[in-house]
């Protein structure tokens, strides 16, 4: 399988800042308590999720253990603890994803590295992982294809829940697949990456095609109102002509070729796309063309299986 070679780079490295806030202090110890610290961020504008993840991660321990916190939070803050949580915080309130901050995101049970040459994985993409995975279930060692993998997210989460898949993933940045690349290193999980345009080039690349191709795309359109808060995310992650579907366009008109009879394609979509998504899948000639929610109960994925014996 020439078309996919097996090649890995290092993992990106974590997202680290520096700097540093004096802290008004009342208690005996020169330095602030944990309770104050939080305060102070809080005084700042930090969100108190954020601020208590971030003090943990200059704490040197980890996000979930905000019980011990509340445990601690008399304890002093050691001077260098304290300098680099209040560079955390100054680089959370002008707008950096936490995960950037922390330079790891949890995705489906996976800890993956992040930094601002991939978009953030979101939990509503765990929506598609899932519904993959019920496509998946009664095919034997079947190929998959992500398209956009970014971290690697979604190729890593269905790898790791499916280790007799064949799973195929490509982005057409370099930095983003060294993410990727990394982040399966890391992990032990066997998924090939390749850089391309969506499909382009790919016609030997997967003989018999593949069951299942899945892809999370850029779908915002330009001049979004949302883009403003996505500005630490790479563009090119993120949006996709005047009306967000450019994208998915191309990857609908693509992938039938690349899908074995009753293989499946899956896409995530903005919230008010699934109408046009659909319609898009239908257009294309997939058949049992259908949407799930995500989290919130919106309609944000859209897929259709492939059958060309009609
Ligand atoms: C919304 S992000 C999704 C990342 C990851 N799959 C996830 O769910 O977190 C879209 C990804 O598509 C990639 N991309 C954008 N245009 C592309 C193209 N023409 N061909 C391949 N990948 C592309 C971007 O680099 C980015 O990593």
């Amino acid at each position: 399988m020439a078309d996919w070679p097996d090649f890995r780079a290092k993992s990106a490295s974590s997202a680290r800042g520096t700097g540093a806030i004096s802290y008004e202090n009342d208690s005996n110890s020169s330095n602030p308590t944990l309770a104050q610290a939080l305060r102070d961020a809080a005084a700042r504008g930090l969100d108190r999720l954020d601020a208590q993840i971030l003090l943990l991660h200059a704490l040197g321990r980890p996000a979930h253990e905000r019980a011990w916190l509340l445990a601690h939070d008399t304890d002093p803050l050691s001077e260098g603890a304290a300098a680099t949580f209040a560079a955390l915080s100054q680089r959370r309130v002008a707008g950096e994803p936490v995960a950037y901050l922390l330079g790891e995101k949890e995705f489906h049970g996976l800890t993956l590295a992040v930094d601002p040459r991939v978009l953030v994985p979101r939990p509503d993409t765990e929506t598609l992982v899932d519904w993959a995975l019920d496509c998946l279930k009664d095919v034997a060692a079947p190929a998959v294809l992500d398209l956009g993998t970014g971290s690697g997210a979604i190729a890593l989460a269905l790898q790791q829940a499916r280790p007799d898949a064949q799973v195929h993933a490509v982005d057409a940045s370099p930095d983003a697949l060294a993410v990727a690349r990394g982040n399966a290193e890391r992990l032990g999980l066997a998924v090939r990456f390749r850089q391309a345009d969506w499909l382009e080039g790919t016609a030997a690349a997967q003989p018999g095609g593949y069951a299942l191709i899945v892809s999370n795309p850029p779908y915002i359109a330009e001049g979004d109102a949302h883009l403003p808060a996505l500005r630490h995310e790479p563009t090119g992650a993120l949006v996709s002509g005047a009306d967000g579907l450019d994208d998915i366009r191309r990857i609908v008109a693509q992938a039938p070729a690349h899908l074995v009879e009753g293989g499946w394609l899956l896409l995530e979509h903005g919230h008010d796309q699934a109408p046009a998504v659909r319609a898009l899948l239908t257009a294309r000639g997939l058949a049992d063309v259908q949407s799930r929610d995500d989290l919130a109960g919106i309609a944000r994925c859209s897929g259709g299986v492939w059958r060309a014996v009609k």
